[in-house]
């Protein structure tokens, strides 16, 4: 199947199998060119917004065990290696994602923890209340044809009083900035995509399942269906990025 029959998050007309599949081969493609992409398309803001993901976690999430769910390349593990999280576990489905946060993500000290581990976010290997904290970048909309089973997943495994940040793409509430943010997706990503990868057609993907995403009132209604508590969000970027947090 080719990216265009994936990009409409809405369509029900393929099965979470075959989707997924899209997805992990789309990212084990991309894994060592992910992070250059990264770095131009945001000119390197991604970088602040994750730090401020970690800050949404607190010092006690922190201090506990800290999950970073579908990782990829490990940046957001990364900053909470640095904003001096004890235990790290870096969790995606892409062994080649992997691959690349293993050369990027280490302990400080042998006084703390970084493990990497290979699996479904709608499945995962971690016991009930045994995580502190939970951060996750944009990630949710490649996730988004088992969203419910994910978020309940997380639920599961987070500890009572433990804290979630998920930062994503979202949708600028003004409609003129929407239609301006679709415009940039839909052609400028593909653009900076073929430059710093070689490859448009995952950007055109990527760029097309944001705007059939949820927006971030329907994902707060989504995340407290799950049973989280004291949700809310901060946008940026004039609402073209979301940081969405709360707790259990
Ligand atoms: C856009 S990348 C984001 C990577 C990283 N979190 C970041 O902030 O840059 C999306 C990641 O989700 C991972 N992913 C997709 N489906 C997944 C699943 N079902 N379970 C775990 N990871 C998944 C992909 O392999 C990829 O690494």
């Amino acid at each position: 199947m080719q990216s265009e029959d994936f990009a409409n998050l809405n369509q029900a007309s393929q099965d979470s199998i075959s989707r997924q599949a899209y997805v992990k081969n789309l990212f084990d493609n991309l894994a060592p060119k992910y992070d250059r992409f990264n770095r131009w398309v945001t000119f390197s803001r991604d970088e602040s917004w994750r730090r401020e993901a970690l800050n949404f976690l607190g010092k006690d999430a922190l201090n506990g065990v800290v999950l970073d769910l579908a990782a990829g390349t490990g940046d957001l593990a990364n900053s909470a290696v640095k904003h001096g999280a004890n235990k790290v576990h870096v969790f995606d489905i892409s062994y080649e994602m992997l691959s690349v946060a293993k050369q990027k993500v280490r302990a400080v000290d042998d006084n703390h923890f970084v493990a990497f581990e290979q699996g479904s976010a709608h499945k995962l290997p971690f016991r009930d209340d045994s995580i502190s904290g939970i951060v996750n970048g944009f990630a949710m909309r490649n996730v988004f044809h088992f969203l419910d089973d994910v978020l309940l997943e997380m639920y599961r495994v987070l500890q009572p009083g433990g804290r979630f940040a998920v930062l994503e793409l979202s949708q600028p509430q003004n409609p003129i900035l929407k239609y301006g943010f679709g415009l940039h997706l839909k052609t400028i990503m593909p653009i900076i995509g073929k430059l710093t990868t070689g490859q448009s057609s995952p950007f055109t993907y990527l760029g097309k399942t944001t705007m059939t995403f949820l927006n971030a009132p329907q994902f707060k209604s989504r995340l407290e269906k799950a049973g989280f508590q004291k949700v809310n969000w901060k946008t940026y970027l004039l609402g073209g990025i979301a940081i969405h947090y709360g707790e259990k």
